[in-house]
């Protein structure tokens, strides 16, 4: 008897851990058919980072890619993972694109959606959730799993309660991080199956390396599905391995039933696919870290905080940032470090670090999180943090999702007078991603190139704009970055990655300069305003999150030096005013 099934996640979570995110279809559709054939509970496919990365990197079209694996994978349920009210994006969308989302995925394929928040608030979860139920589709409820003093067992089956009763058909625990031990998962599981009585999932990373071990612990405690990934993507911040779990099963009352013989046919596929992505897989990614267990910090967002560091050449801080990092994120009422909590955790710790005073700079991202629009935090917020934030206001306590006012028909007329309605969904990608998807509607986006592995030695590839335009390259035995720009063909800078051939910044009469390395997103005066000591001139996005450029002295604005959409280096005159 089968007691144990598989949700296999080689096409969505596997590859956006070890690459990017960036398999593309043509790439998944040849083994498809295979895959419908081994008998897993479910192939999850969709949802998650892909959708973005589809639009935005691969100039493919998500619902395109969608469809087309569901017109081979005909026995298997598909499934999705979505951000609750933030769907595939990253930021709260109003409850109509919520629901006419959701039913469009159902349409196209998706039989599973697995719903998480990353604060694990209900009321971010509902709107999603009751929409997938109305589809008929089976309904995962997500605990996000972390570690912290108002983390128990207690308070995550008090999750899974509500879950339940807003009619999930099964939970998952999502332990982004790797982070839940054998004890931990079998004492978890063990109480969820005991009290809340719904099939549980665990899906684990295999970060720390415990997973294996937690997935046995898993099983002894009645667990009902495990999460995998086709061995050549699997292990590190990956999924534990399909093939080794099935194995290691067999002949246990947890047996999967599933076939050795055509699995390793599949991880055959698996393995040239891999070849060809060689170049992006980062082999950090691809490693056991178990730093992880003392800093709880997620393979994902460690490789993410190297990469600021170096963008604002202070590499030298690392440690003191691995140890603010704790601290902000009690500051912030323990947050599960899950996206988009980690971006908001990890960039406040690197600012606060950076800029040599706690909170001197506050990103809109946090300040929002502080006002509650990302729900309620697990703890309550550091008080002077909230009084710093909020002054004499205070945080919102409803539904975030209550302040924000239908869009779908706004987005569908600006969609139409854009004229890049192919199909109804394509509201749907425009109304997510207002800002990247009318290039990729339009036909005007390109698929991003893969560099062969010698160009870009493997872990020299950065990703902050998008395209891999930053390549260490060794002179010498000396390291370069080498930074391809995206305006005018062969224009190149150079920086030495010891930090020291920073380009000296000019001294200008009454300059405003950029604290950190970033984009000019938008500037708030013109040559010719008068502006006061601390207004803000320029917002520069930069680490993801977008920064207020304040005036440090009064005047009139003489000239300004860039314009929106620059990037621009720490100590940058920005503009001139005197
Ligand atoms: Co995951």
């Amino acid at each position: 008897m089968t007691q144990v099934a598989i949700t296999d996640t080689t096409l969505r979570d596997a590859h956006q851990s070890l690459i990017a995110t960036r398999m593309r279809t043509r790439d998944m559709l040849p083994i498809a058919e295979k895959l419908d054939s081994v008998g897993f509970f479910s192939l999850e496919v969709w949802g998650g980072a892909t959708f973005d990365v589809c639009i935005r990197f691969l100039n493919e079209d998500p619902w395109d890619r969608l469809r087309s694996l569901a017109d081979e994978i005909r026995k298997t349920p598909l499934q999705m993972l979505l951000r609750g009210q933030n769907l595939v994006g990253y930021r709260h969308y109003p409850d109509d694109i919520v629901i006419k989302f959701v039913e469009k995925s159902a349409e196209n394929g998706i039989e599973i959606f697995r719903v998480f928040d990353a604060v694990n608030d209900i009321r971010n979860m509902e709107v999603a959730i009751t929409a997938a139920k109305k589809t008929g589709a089976h309904v995962q409820g997500t605990i996000s799993y972390t570690i912290s003093p108002v983390h128990t067992i207690e308070t995550f089956v008090a999750n899974a309660r509500e879950l339940a009763s807003l009619d999930c058909d099964s939970i998952c625990i999502k332990d982004m991080a790797g982070l839940i031990s054998p004890h931990a998962a079998y004492d978890l599981i063990k109480t969820l199956k005991d009290e809340v009585g719904l099939p549980v999932d665990l899906h684990s990373h295999s970060t720390s390396g415990m997973a294996p071990m937690s997935y046995m612990a898993a099983c002894k405690a009645g667990v009902d599905i495990l999460d995998t990934a086709f061995s050549p993507f699997a292990g590190g911040t990956s999924q534990p391995p399909t093939e080794t779990v099935v194995a290691g099963l067999d002949g246990t009352p947890y047996d999967t039933g599933l076939d050795l013989t055509l699995l390793t046919d599949i991880k055959e596929y698996f393995d040239g696919v891999k070849e060809k992505y060689r170049s992006i897989l980062d082999p950090v990614s691809e490693k056991i870290d178990t730093s992880v267990l003392i800093h709880q910090i997620p393979g994902g967002m460690l490789s993410n905080l190297v990469s600021q560091l170096k963008e604002q050449n202070a590499m030298d801080r690392y440690d003191d940032v691995l140890q603010e990092m704790p601290k902000v994120r009690e500051d912030l009422g323990y947050p599960p470090l899950v996206t988009p909590t980690s971006q908001i955790v990890g960039t406040q710790a690197v600012l606060n670090v950076l800029m040599g005073e706690r909170y001197k700079v506050i990103p809109k991202e946090v300040r929002d999180y502080v006002s509650g629009i990302y729900g309620r935090p697990p703890a309550p917020i550091n008080k002077q943090l909230l009084a710093k934030v909020l002054g004499d206001g205070a945080a919102i306590t409803c539904r975030p999702a209550d302040l924000l006012p239908p869009e779908l028909e706004m987005r569908t007329k600006e969609a139409q007078e854009l004229g890049i309605i192919g199909k109804e969904e394509d509201v749907l990608t425009y109304a997510i991603y207002p800002q990247i998807a009318p290039k990729f509607l339009m036909g005007e986006a390109e698929e991003e190139k893969l560099k062969s592995a010698a160009a870009t030695g493997g872990s020299g590839v950065e990703s902050h704009t998008g395209i891999f335009n930053k390549f260490k390259v060794v002179v010498d035995g000396e390291p370069f970055v080498v930074e391809v720009l995206a305006t005018g063909a062969g224009e190149m800078t150079v920086a030495n990655d010891a930090g020291d051939a920073k380009s000296p910044t000019a001294s200008v009469e009454g300059g405003i300069a950029s604290n950190m390395h970033g984009m000019v997103l938008g500037l708030k005066v013109s040559k010719g305003d008068v502006v006061e000591e601390g207004d803000v001139v320029a917002v520069i996005e930069a680490m993801k999150m977008e920064n207020n450029i304040h005036s440090q002295h009064s005047g009139i604005v003489r000239e300004i030096f860039v314009s929106e959409g620059d990037s621009v280096g720490a100590g940058d005159n920005l503009m001139s005013v005197y």
